[in-house]
């Protein structure tokens, strides 16, 4: 039991990036790798948790122990977190696209010679961090994470308080951190008592010591 300190409890973890489709064959994504989302559902899973990952397209392999939900567009995303409901903790790493295509076209558009290039109206993905923040049947600990380019701590504690969530481990994401695909990672976890600025390490790492935490907390 001693090694299982999360047996019997129900994880929920988000990862990778999401991909908007502008038409069938074309899509607004981003830099997300999946990296860090799926270490974090890996380390959860071996301390017993029952974990549900919930990702992106992403390239890295489906972590070992858990059940992976495959999605592509936000609004998937969104479902198949409220779908594996209820839990205990849920962990949103996901890069979520915040806008989609608001009107995404069925058909591939064809470039024609001499005409503009078409519009891209865009609308507000639903931000399912937010959502699960604030829902009803909230998990005990919510988790996410910021990636910023400046006032790291600052715009943590902000999203902290805006979305309902027990900690926000923030990383500055700026190119010259090579963060964004590397495998290493340099976090501050922002509470709601304080914030602890952790030394740079591995996405392994990181995600060992954020299950710690979890399991620490959830048999405080
Ligand atoms: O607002 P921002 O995207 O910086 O917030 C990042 C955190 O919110 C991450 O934990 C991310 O997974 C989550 N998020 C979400 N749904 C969105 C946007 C962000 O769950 N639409």
């Amino acid at each position: 039991q001693e090694e299982k300190p999360l047996a019997g409890r129900k994880a929920i973890v988000t990862s990778g990036p999401t991909h908007e489709p502008i038409d069938p064959v074309r899509y607004i994504a981003n830099r997300s790798s999946g990296k860090q989302g799926h270490a974090i559902a890996a380390a959860l899973a071996r301390l017993g948790a029952e974990v549900t990952l919930v990702s992106g397209p992403v390239t890295v392999p489906d972590p070992v122990g858990v059940s992976v939900v495959r999605v592509e567009r936000a609004e998937e995303m969104r479902d198949a977190v409220l779908a594996a409901l209820p839990a205990d903790v849920v962990v949103m790493v996901a890069a979520v696209a915040d806008w989609r295509v608001a009107a995404a076209a069925g058909n591939k558009i064809k470039k024609r010679s001499g005409e503009a290039p078409p519009p891209l109206l865009l609308t507000e993905n639903p931000d399912i961090l937010k959502t699960i923040g604030h829902h009803a049947s909230r998990p005990k600990l919510v988790i996410g994470f910021a990636a910023e380019t400046e006032n790291v701590a600052d715009n943590g504690r902000a999203k902290l308080e805006r979305k309902g969530a027990d900690y926000i481990l923030a990383n500055d994401v700026s190119p010259s951190t090579g963060i964004m695909g590397g495998e290493r990672n340099s976090v501050k976890l922002i509470g709601r008592d304080g914030t602890e600025d952790w030394q740079e390490m591995s996405k392994d790492e990181v995600a060992e010591k954020l299950a710690a935490l979890i399991a620490a907390r959830l048999s405080a």
